[in-house]
Order: C-alpha cells, then sequence, then structure tokens
C-alpha cells in the first residue's frame, strides 16, 4: 500500500515536472548547451505523411527519469504510455537511449517534441521538431474546353501538398516555347489556333515526383483554303482537282462548275472527301470538263471558296521539264558504267 502510494505520489510530481519542463519550454526558456551531452535528441525530423517517425534521445547512467512530450502532452514516461493515440509506440529505454516511434504520421503531428529527463534531480530538456511532408497532389484542374479563335481564356489547376508545391502550365505542342506560366492560373487572351493543344499543368514539391495533369485546348476557327491549284490534263486521262483547307472543326467541301454543284459518285466524275482535303477526279478527261470550278470549304463558324481551272496543257513546259530531265539522264549514263566496270 505504502509503495502504490509512493509510486503514484513519485508519478504526480514526475507529471508535474515534465509539464512544468513542457510550459518553460512554451515561455521560450533555452536548452543549456553547454554541457548539452545530454539529452541527446535528434535535430529536426522529416517525415512522409503515413509513415513512422522515430524520435531518440540518448542517455546514459546518471538519468533517473525520462519522457517524451509533445507540445505540453506526456505521451511516455519511462515505460508507461501516457496517451492513448495507438500509434504511438516505445521502441527503447534503455541505459543509453530512450525511443519512441509515432506511426502513420499525418501533418496534425508536426510540430515540436520533447525529450524530458531527470539527471541528479535536474531536469533537462531537448527539443526536436517533427515536419511532414505530403507529396503534390492536384485537386481542381480545369476540364477540356472548346472556344472560338479570338475569346479569353483562363486555366486553373490548384495543387495542395507540404511544402507547398510549386505550380506551372505548359503548352504541349511541336512549336511550343516552353513554360507558359508559373502559377495556378494561366490566363490567354485573344486565343490564337497555334495556342490550341494540350495544356500541361505540373505541381512538384521534391517529396515525390511532380504530377502532371493535361486539358485539352481546342480553338475553333473558320476554313481557310491554302492550296487550290490549277491543273493541265490531257482529254483521256485521268484527272485530279485538289483542295486543301484547315479549319476547326474539319471543313465541308462542296464543288461547282460555273454555278452548278457537282455531286461526287458519278461515272465520269468522283469527289473524295478528307478532314483538310477535298479531290474532284474525273477518270477520263473530256474537251467539255475543261473550264472553271470552285470549291467551296464551310464549318459552323463561317465558309470560303476558291476558283480552279481544268485546263488542257500547254506544250512550253513540257518541253522545258522534258529537256531538264534527259539532260539528267546523260550525266547518269557514265556514272552505270563506272559502276558496272568496278564491280567486274
Ligand atoms: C527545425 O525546424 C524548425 C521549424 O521548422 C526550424 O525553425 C529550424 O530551423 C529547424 N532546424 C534545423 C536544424 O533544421
Ligand atoms: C501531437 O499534438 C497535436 C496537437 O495537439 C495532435 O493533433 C497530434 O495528434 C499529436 N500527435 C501525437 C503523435 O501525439
Ligand atoms: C478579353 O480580355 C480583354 C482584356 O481584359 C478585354 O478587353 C476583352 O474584351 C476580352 N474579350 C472577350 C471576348 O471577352
Ligand atoms: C475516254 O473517253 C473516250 C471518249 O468518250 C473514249 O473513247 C475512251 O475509250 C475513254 N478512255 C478510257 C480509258 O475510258
Ligand atoms: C476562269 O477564271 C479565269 C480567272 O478567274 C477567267 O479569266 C476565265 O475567263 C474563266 N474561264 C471560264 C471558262 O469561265
Ligand atoms: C465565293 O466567294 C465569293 C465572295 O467571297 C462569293 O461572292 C461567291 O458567291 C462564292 N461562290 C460560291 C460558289 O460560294
Ligand atoms: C516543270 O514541272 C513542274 C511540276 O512538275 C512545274 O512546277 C514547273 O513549273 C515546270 N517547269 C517549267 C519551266 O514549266
Amino acid at each position: 500500500m505504502k509503495t502504490i502510494q509512493a509510486k503514484m505520489h513519485n508519478s504526480i510530481s514526475w507529471a508535474i515536472f515534465t509539464g512544468l519542463a513542457a510550459l518553460f519550454l512554451f515561455q521560450g526558456v533555452p536548452v543549456r548547451s553547454g554541457d548539452a551531452t545530454f539529452p541527446k535528441a535528434m535535430d529536426n525530423v522529416t517525415v512522409r505523411q503515413g509513415e513512422s517517425a522515430t524520435l531518440r534521445c540518448t542517455v546514459d547512467n546518471r538519468v533517473t527519469r525520462v519522457a517524451w512530450l509533445n507540445r505540453s502532452t506526456i505521451l511516455y514516461a519511462g515505460n508507461d504510455k501516457w496517451c492513448l493515440d495507438p500509434r504511438v509506440v516505445l521502441l527503447t529505454n534503455t541505459k543509453t537511449q530512450y525511443s519512441i516511434e509515432i506511426q502513420n504520421v499525418d501533418v496534425y503531428d508536426e510540430g515540436p517534441y520533447t525529450c524530458s529527463v531527470q539527471t541528479d534531480n535536474h531536469p533537462k530538456t531537448s527539443r526536436v521538431h517533427l515536419i511532414v511532408q505530403v507529396s503534390p497532389k492536384i485537386i481542381e484542374i480545369s476540364s477540356d474546353i472548346s472556344i472560338n479563335e479570338g475569346s479569353n481564356i483562363s486555366l486553373t489547376c490548384i495543387a495542395t501538398g507540404r511544402p507547398e508545391p510549386t505550380v506551372t502550365w505548359r503548352h504541349i505542342s511541336p512549336t511550343a516555347v516552353g513554360f507558359m506560366s508559373e502559377d495556378e492560373y494561366l490566363e490567354i487572351q485573344g486565343i490564337t489556333r497555334a495556342q490550341s493543344g494540350d495544356y500541361e499543368c505540373s505541381a512538384s514539391n521534391d517529396v515525390a515526383a511532380p504530377v502532371v495533369r493535361r486539358v485539352k485546348v481546342t480553338v475553333n476557327y473558320p476554313p481557310y483554303i491554302s492550296e487550290a491549284k490549277s491543273t493541265g490534263v490531257a482529254v483521256g486521262q485521268k484527272g485530279t482537282l485538289q483542295c486543301e483547307a484547315s479549319a476547326v472543326p474539319s471543313a465541308e467541301f462542296q464543288w461547282y462548275k460555273d454555278d452548278k454543284r457537282l455531286v461526287g459518285g458519278q461515272k465520269r466524275v468522283k469527289v473524295e472527301n478528307r478532314p483538310f482535303l477535298s479531290k474532284l477526279i474525273f477518270f477520263n478527261v473530256s474537251e467539255h470538263d475543261y473550264g472553271n470550278y470552285t470549291c467551296v470549304a464551310s464549318n459552323n463558324l463561317g465558309h470560303t471558296n476558291a476558283s480552279i481551272t481544268l485546263f488542257a496543257p500547254g506544250a512550253v513546259s513540257e518541253v522545258n521539264n522534258g529537256t531538264s530531265r534527259r539532260a539528267g539522264c546523260i550525266w547518269l549514263l557514265p556514272l552505270l558504267i563506272l559502276h558496272l566496270l568496278l564491280k567486274f
């Protein structure tokens, strides 16, 4: 009975002591560094969220009492657990070391922890700061958008993490200029068709690999005919008139001869459409096919047209091109002979 009472008394005074020690700490009473051989706690302890943190305190055989505190709350005093948190466990309590482990660390565990010891009836404390790191995470990002050329856009990318992650926006395109914005927000005024494509938001804080998410920006614009070349085809030959247009959404094409619309799938003429290209194919050109044709490209933002001519091929260009080609062959002949000679 007497021993139990004494033990209780001891515990209570110890609690008061450790409590006071913590109080001193909070009032900014510094740990004397002159005779800091013990208690010796580590420097700051840095762990990632979800990992375990080990808090070590080096002691010697003059030490009579030991405790670990979280702020002013006693976690362990000697072998006795004072807190209810099941994540806190005693690792070692020997003549040289007194350490505890905090499992599955979370951000609210961050803060000062104190190792409190009693040597020759003198209390001493040593503090270690637990730092909890959290990998970056993108919690909010703009969805893919489709807008008309000339509009203003604003993309948002919100990330969390510890330390606070750095957020950058980058335009992914073969001709991209690299980083666009070192900010959570990317604003583009008067967007151009060249600025369409994927935009990548990256959040990094050195705790883990950066996290990356992409937003697709589609810039719509009316058709623009980039190529429509007149063609010379002889009677009886196969001939093709070609019209190329860029547009978003992609253009639909129509062909006219004078005012008459040409529909594909006829016996003599066929219209072949691809997203950026339309071909008017004549299987067997006849005299009355010659003339002006109009290619009309349209999408929901507008339409444009170009006129091209199917004509009977002129003699001049044929002769010139033919001569140069023949000249090339003459030069090739000695080379061919040389090659044959070397082989044997
Ligand atoms: C320990 O962490 C505290 C709080 O973050 C900081 O003020 C101090 O400089 C750190 N000390 C060392 C040695 O890193
Ligand atoms: C430490 O104290 C803080 C603040 O009271 C608390 O939220 C946290 O759970 C404590 N952590 C441990 C491991 O005791
Ligand atoms: C785009 O932003 C500029 C500058 O803030 C403004 O003057 C313009 O009216 C905006 N355009 C549209 C289409 O909202
Ligand atoms: C092309 O048309 C002409 C006249 O209609 C015909 O004589 C000729 O056989 C045709 N050629 C081919 C390859 O169909
Ligand atoms: C075709 O167009 C050209 C120039 O646009 C014009 O000079 C020519 O007279 C036209 N031909 C026909 C048959 O309409
Ligand atoms: C081609 O465009 C001109 C003006 O841009 C317009 O007057 C004409 O009607 C158009 N032709 C066709 C076939 O749409
Ligand atoms: C030779 O033919 C090419 C296309 O095959 C053409 O672009 C060029 O203008 C022609 N040369 C001459 C001198 O007409």
